[in-house]
């Protein structure tokens, strides 16, 4: 009996003690969380967003549109390698003159491999030669 009743009472204590922890929580005990974590925004990459800095340009704006009326986003992105190189890095490689520019429209045309590896680039025997050119003009245009 005497054993019994000394259980009870620290049960009752117990779960007073977790209501007071966890359930009493009033507009105090948010604000000492905030202020005790400081909020875990993620730290922007420090390399600079290529998107942003040639949002403007008309031939950014171009390219834009075009790649999305293709299939090129479905394996190149600007900064990163996914199936393609990133654009950046075709971009590094090649200067944006008139000659290199024909002969990547040509490549984006009639499709290449061995370039950047051995995953081929399929044809894109639809696209016009002006749409090409277009679209390797806003890829050389991404410089870092
Ligand atoms: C199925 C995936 C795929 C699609 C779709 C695709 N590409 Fe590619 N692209 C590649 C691969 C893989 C390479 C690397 C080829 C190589 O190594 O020669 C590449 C290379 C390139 C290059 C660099 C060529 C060189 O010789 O350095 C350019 C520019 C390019 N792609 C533009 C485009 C454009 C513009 C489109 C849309 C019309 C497009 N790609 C669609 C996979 C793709």
């Amino acid at each position: 009996m005497k054993l019994n009743f000394k259980l009870n009472l620290s049960l009752i204590a117990g779960a007073m003690l977790a209501v007071s922890c966890g359930g009493s929580g009033g507009g105090s005990s948010e604000s000492e969380t905030t202020s005790s974590t400081p909020a875990a925004t993620p730290e922007p990459p420090k390399e600079v967003n290529l998107e942003e800095k040639y949002k403007d340009d008309p031939v950014f704006i171009r390219g834009v549109e075009l790649m999305k009326q293709n299939d090129c986003p479905s394996c190149h992105m600007i900064e990163r390698k996914i199936v393609g190189p990133s654009y950046a890095d075709v971009a590094a490689k090649y200067e944006s003159t008139e000659e290199n520019v024909e002969m990547l429209a040509g490549r984006v045309i009639a499709g290449n491999v061995g370039e950047w590896g051995e995953i081929p680039m399929p044809a894109h025997p639809a696209l016009s030669e002006d749409d090409a050119k277009d679209m390797v003009r806003y890829v050389l245009l991404l410089k870092k």
